[in-house]
């Protein structure tokens, strides 16, 4: 084939996709919608899918109302070039077939398939080319957390290899889904009328707390979440790095905020490691402690990048290096770093 004939199949193909949301009511799926609303994404159509609890819910996407489908196991993904799907592992692991049979590129925000050898973890600034090997026609995106992280651990990775990682996180209530940000909502009212505050979603109140548990736990003591950082930067990174995390629940709405030091193969300066960030895709720095200006979720709510501040030399270890690093989870966490995956697999052919 010719390029340029090539080159214009790409772009008949380009302005051909039909696009699926699984989960379209939930904060990602929301997410998904308001991103996809303003990128220019290449969308002939797009059809919204949940549970029999949302199916017939309207929203509108570019000047057009579009009514919840429910997910059924029928042919509704036959012309459906790629699936967003966030709707709890439960729900990814029953559709799987449902949804890849015709061909659907499904892009998985659960953690269902994460680990699953025939099935890539992708964050696109650091490992897009997996894209290519997926035999299953599934994509995982990795847990919120860690993407952010490996993020910025890649600009260092790229001057010196990391052997190990220290983190803690400051993970907000959205991680836990729209209810999460409900009940903390309801609770802060609740405190303010001097109620009691109504606990159902975390473990214990979240207002006016912090909860060092996110997700369940797991034999070793760590929770499913900690674990998740460990198994998921090495694969992502292709890496044998060893991560040690201790996740907590903070009582904020948006952007989870990560305390993070590395060991590195070699010593790496301050001013090596800042113009590392400075160069990285994905990543903003801001570290101007003179002025008091450093990440803070609070302000960085609905960015696309991973902000990073606080670049210091560790104390403890002279091959050590410490900063502070903020995403907006429902973005760069899920809903984004999905949609960058769909753009690099339509922009490299991969996509049907
Ligand atoms: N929130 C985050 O920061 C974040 C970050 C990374 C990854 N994730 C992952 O993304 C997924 C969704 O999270 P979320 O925060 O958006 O949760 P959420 O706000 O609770 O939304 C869940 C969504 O899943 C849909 N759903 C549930 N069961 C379904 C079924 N049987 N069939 C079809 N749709 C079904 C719900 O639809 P109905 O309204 O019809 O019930 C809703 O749209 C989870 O796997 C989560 O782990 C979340």
């Amino acid at each position: 084939m010719q390029f340029r004939d090539f080159i214009q199949q790409c772009k008949t193909k380009y302005y051909h996709m039909k696009l699926a949301i699984v989960g379209a009511s939930g904060a990602v799926g929301q997410e998904f919608l308001s991103i996809l609303e303003t990128r220019d994404f290449p969308i002939d159509e797009l059809v919204l899918f949940g549970s029999a609890r949302s199916a017939g819910k309207k929203y509108t996407f570019r000047g057009k109302e579009l009514v919840v489908k429910e997910l059924q196991h029928n042919d509704d993904f036959k012309d459906i070039d790629i699936a967003l799907t966030s709707a709890g592992g439960g729900t990814s692991k029953e559709f799987e077939k449902t949804i890849t049979r015709h061909g659907t590129i499904m892009i998985d925000n659960s953690s269902a398939f994460r680990m699953d050898d025939d099935v890539p973890l992708v964050v696109p600034e650091v490992n897009a080319t997996d894209c290519a090997n997926a035999p299953r026609k599934v994509i995982a995106n990795p847990n919120c957390t860690t993407i952010q992280m490996v993020v910025a651990l890649k600009a260092i990775e790229n001057i010196s290899h990391i052997r190990k990682v220290h983190v803690s996180s400051y993970q907000a209530a959205s991680g836990a889904g729209a209810s999460g940000m409900d009940e903390l909502e309801k609770q802060f009212e609740q405190i303010v009328k001097g109620e009691k505050p109504t606990v159902e979603k975390f473990a214990h109140q979240l207002a006016m707390n912090v909860i060092p548990h996110v997700d369940v736990f797991t034999e070793n003591g760590y929770t499913k979440e900690e674990m998740k950082m460990f198994n998921e930067t090495r694969k992502i990174m292709h890496s044998d790095v060893q991560v040690s995390a201790t996740c907590v629940r903070i009582p904020i709405l948006r952007a989870h905020s990560e305390s993070i030091w590395v060991e590195t193969e070699r010593p790496v300066s301050v001013q090596e490691a800042r113009e590392a960030f400075d160069k990285a895709e994905g990543v903003e720095v801001i570290d101007n402690p003179d002025n008091n200006e450093y990440p803070m979720p609070l302000f960085l709510s609905g960015r696309d990048e991973v902000f990073v501040g606080r670049i210091r030399a560790d104390l403890a270890n002279p091959n050590g290096l410490t900063f502070w690093a903020v995403a907006d989870q429902i973005r760069k966490g899920a809903a984004l770093n999905a949609v960058q995956i769909a753009e690099y697999m339509i922009k490299e052919g991969l996509i049907k």
